[in-house]
């Protein structure tokens, strides 16, 4: 059997907590089926642009972590400037935020160079490998230009916008090229897998061959949507684990008088906290049964705070947190319990299970697992109830949920109340569908169908020249 090679900007122990979707689907995954995990070690070195550091190999349960440090040049370059700089506020939607200007991409190719080629040495000839995210999207052609043969996929974690904004990004071009040398590309919904294929169809003029496969490049490319689930399975055994079970006694205990609602998430501009914020602000003021009986706890893990958009958004949030608890608080009761920081995995479905109400309303997500992991921790005979942004990729799989528009304040505020409202028949109605949905397509679905398909893919062609 093939050897499986995962290829991704972030590694992460399996075994460890990890805040973000990508380390922890792929934890699940490589902990199932073995294989190797390729990355940056999330370590700095003070040493000129591009050398290369050595590869260092240690291996963790059934996979083995192969990394590498960066240089400080080039993390400034390829991870905070354009992975981070560019292509994240772009492919979310926000051209505002993006820094177009500052010549990162060179910096962006230089890094993608420096994973082939130290890559390549670790390949066996029957090994399939699977590129991950948004850092790596030049990887393949990178890989071809040294002679990689072997079959190669590329899954995107993010939404890819529609082909108007993507043209936003100076030089979009090459990375509309970049994803053509791939053997099989992946986006979490049919929506992002409709704008790459009219960005394909309108600006590389692909022939569309049926089935998901496109003629482009000289070259026979398979795309298609896998949205990228939980393990849901191993997602109940923590939800009985002793860690889960006491954090939700401790929290049944706690609030036994009041409703709790739970936010889980990075502290990234496009999960819509500021607008959640606002939406609960709201809430206490216009439905006043809230007041003294409803309490939201946000929990944002420190992300990113190299990028300044990233400092702003944890402003704002903090001072909207204080404004709602200065003007609604009481001795006995403070609305928002706020904390900037990690949760341990293990206790984290003690705290979806304690809580009425999940609010997952980011204003543009690829899917968002947190919304999955809420489901799965319920209790089913007396399940909460999940508010779900009809702009997060898991909208178009989880129609059972409230869906709402976070910007609409007053509707999403109006949802919240129908939600801590809702009588349990309705919850478990909800809950039992939603429930069906995450354990049919959950990430061993994910995985296996992403791969099978790849490994369907023809051997590969080498058609137009990458670089
Ligand atoms: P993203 O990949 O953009 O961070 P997702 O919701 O898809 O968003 O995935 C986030 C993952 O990281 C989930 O598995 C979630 O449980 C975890 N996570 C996010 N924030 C925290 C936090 N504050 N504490 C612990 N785990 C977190
Ligand atoms: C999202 C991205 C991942 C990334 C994660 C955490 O899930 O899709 O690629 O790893 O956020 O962000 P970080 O920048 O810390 O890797």
């Amino acid at each position: 059997m093939s050897r499986l090679v995962v290829v991704s900007n972030r590694v992460a122990d399996p075994r460890k907590t990890a805040a973000g979707g990508l380390a922890v689907a792929l934890g699940e995954v490589l902990n199932n089926s073995g294989g190797l995990w390729f990355g940056w070690s999330g370590k700095l070195v003070d040493r000129p642009a591009g050398s290369p550091q050595p590869v260092r190999m240690h291996h963790a349960g059934q996979v083995t972590l192969a990394t590498m440090d960066l240089t400080r040049v080039d993390y400034d370059a390829f991870y905070v400037g354009y992975s981070n700089g560019v292509l994240w506020p772009v492919f979310h939607y926000r051209l505002d935020l993006a820094d177009f200007d500052a010549g990162y991409i060179e910096g962006y190719r230089r890094v993608n160079q420096l994973f082939a080629r130290q890559l390549l040495p670790l390949l066996r000839p029957d090994d399939i490998l699977w590129v991950q995210d948004y850092h790596l999207i030049p990887l393949a052609a990178e890989l071809r230009a040294l002679g990689c043969q072997q079959r190669i996929g590329y899954f995107l974690h993010i939404p890819l916008p529609p082909p108007l904004i993507l043209a936003a990004i100076p030089g979009h071009d090459w990375l509309v090229k970049g994803l053509c040398a791939y053997d099989l590309v992946g986006f979490q919904s049919g929506a992002d897998l409709e704008h790459f294929t009219d960005t394909i169809r309108s600006e590389a003029h692909a022939q569309d061959l049926g089935e998901g496969r496109w003629r482009v490049f000289n070259r026979t490319l398979q795309a298609g949507a896998f949205p990228i689930g939980i393990d849901v399975q191993e997602f109940n055994a923590l939800t009985q684990g002793i860690e889960a079970v006491d954090m939700y006694e401790r929290m049944r205990r706690e609030y036994s008088r009041r409703k709790l609602l739970v936010g889980v998430d990075r502290l990234d501009y496009s999960k819509g906290l500021p607008q959640r914020m606002r939406a609960f602000r709201e809430l206490l003021a216009k439905y006043p049964d809230t007041r003294n009986s409803a309490t939201l706890i946000q929990i944002a893990s420190p992300s990113r705070e190299d990028v300044s958009a990233y400092t702003d958004i944890l402003h704002e949030l903090e001072s909207l947190c204080g404004s709602i608890n200065g003007n609604y608080g009481e001795l006995e009761w403070m609305p928002v319990r706020y904390m900037h920081r990690t949760v341990a995995r293990s206790r984290l479905p003690g705290l979806y299970r304690a809580s009425r109400v999940a609010l997952v309303t980011p204003l543009r997500d690829g899917m968002n697992l947190v919304a999955k992991e809420f489901i799965a921790s319920q209790d089913p005979e007396d399940p909460g109830v999940l508010v779900l942004s009809r702009f997060a990729g898991a909208a178009e799989q989880l129609k059972e949920a409230l869906l709402v528009n976070p910007y609409d304040t007053e509707a999403t505020a109006a949802a919240i109340h129908v939600a801590l409202q809702m009588p349990v028949e309705e919850r478990r109605e909800r809950h039992v569908a939603m429930l069906a949905t995450i354990r049919r397509t959950d990430v061993h679905w994910w995985c296996d169908s992403f791969l099978h398909l790849l490994g369907q893919t023809e051997a590969h062609e080498s058609g137009t020249p990458w670089l």
